[in-house]
C-alpha cells in the first residue's frame, strides 16, 4: 500500500519534468488507442519508470509514458498506456497516476479502453459512452485506506457515493461532440473482469443477464480512483471485438488491435470534440 507520501514523491517528481506546465485533464488511452497522444501539441514525455513508486506498463499497445501538452486549446496529460490487473498490478498500483495527477491540479478524466461488446445490438468499431460500470472483482481498490493516520487528503470518508461514476453533465457533452462529427455514440455499461485471458460465452451471458453492454480488462479502479479524488469522469469503450460466444470466432488480441486503428480517425475526432469542452 501507498504512503501519502510516496503519492507526494511522485506528483513532485511529475511535476519537475512538466516545468510549469500545469495540466487540467488526464487523458487514459487504453489498447491501440495510444496514438491520440501523438497528436498532442508541444509533448513533454514522461516515461512512467522515471516516476518513482510508479510501475510501468507492459501490455501490448501500451507505450507506457506520459505525454503531456495542449491538445485541442486544453493543456492535458495524457497515458499511452496503462497499468493492469493481469499484469501482475494491484488495484492501487493500477490507479495510482490518477492520484498522482490529481496532486499536480488535475480534476478532470478522460477514459478510453478497447472492449468486447456483450450487448448484441452493437457492432465491431461502435463507439460507446459509458454510463456506468459493474465491479464484482475483489479485493477493491480502497479497501484498507479508511481510517489510516496518514492519509488525511480527502481519502478519510469510507462510504462514499458511486450514484455518477460517469459524469452526468460529460455524457451530454460527449453526446454533442458525437453529433457535431457526425458520429455514432452508443451508451453502456462497462463490466469489469480481470483478464488476462477474454471470457468464456457462459460469463458473457452471465454478465449481459447482470446488466453489462461492455466487457473489459481496465478502467474501474481508475474510475474509483478519480471519483475518490473528486475528478469528474467521462469514459468511451470501443468495441474491438463482439464478446466470446456472440459469433463463432475464436478472439484474439490482434484483432483488437486491428479494430483500434480501424477507428482512430471516428475515435480522435470524438474525443477531440469531448476534450474542447471538459
Ligand atoms: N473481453 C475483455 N476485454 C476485452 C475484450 C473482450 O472481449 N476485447 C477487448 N478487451
Amino acid at each position: 500500500m501507498y504512503t501519502l507520501q510516496m503519492y507526494q514523491e511522485s506528483a513532485a517528481a511529475l511535476q519537475a519534468k512538466l516545468g510549469g506546465f500545469a495540466p487540467e485533464a488526464l487523458l487514459i488511452l487504453g489498447s491501440g488507442l495510444g496514438f491520440l497522444a501523438e497528436e498532442i501539441a508541444e509533448p513533454i514525455y514522461v516515461p512512467y519508470g522515471e516516476i518513482p513508486h510508479m510501475r510501468t506498463s507492459n501490455a501490448p499497445g501500451h507505450a507506457g509514458r506520459f505525454v503531456a501538452g495542449t491538445f485541442e486549446g486544453k493543456k492535458v496529460l495524457a497515458m499511452q498506456g496503462r497499468l493492469h490487473l493481469y499484469e501482475g498490478y494491484s488495484p492501487e498500483q493500477t490507479a495510482y497516476p490518477v492520484r498522482v495527477a490529481n496532486l499536480i491540479g488535475v480534476n478532470k478524466l478522460l477514459l478510453t479502453c478497447a472492449c468486447g461488446g456483450v450487448n448484441t445490438d452493437y457492432k465491431v468499431g461502435d463507439l460507446i459512452l459509458m454510463t456506468d460500470y459493474i465491479n464484482f472483482t475483489h479485493p477493491g481498490l480502497l479497501v484498507g485506506y479508511a481510517g489510516q493516520p496518514f492519509d488525511l487528503t480527502g481519502f478519510d470518508v469510507r462510504f462514499f457515493d458511486m450514484g455518477e461514476a460517469f459524469d452526468r453533465a460529460y455524457r451530454a457533452l460527449a453526446h454533442q461532440a458525437a453529433r457535431e462529427a457526425a458520429i455514432p455514440l452508443g451508451e453502456g455499461i462497462y463490466f469489469y473482469t480481470t483478464g488476462p485471458q477474454y471470457e468464456t460465452p457462459a460469463e458473457i451471458r452471465a454478465i449481459r443477464t447482470l446488466g453489462g453492454d461492455l466487457v473489459g480488462m481496465s478502467a474501474v479502479h481508475e474510475v474509483l480512483m478519480a471519483r475518490r479524488c473528486g475528478m469528474r469522469v467521462v469514459g468511451f469503450g470501443l468495441v474491438t471485438n463482439m464478446a466470446a460466444g456472440v459469433l463463432d470466432a475464436p478472439l484474439t488480441e490482434e484483432e483488437v488491435l486491428r479494430e483500434a486503428k480501424n477507428a482512430a480517425p471516428r475515435f480522435s475526432a470524438l474525443v477531440r470534440g469531448t476534450v474542447r469542452g471538459l
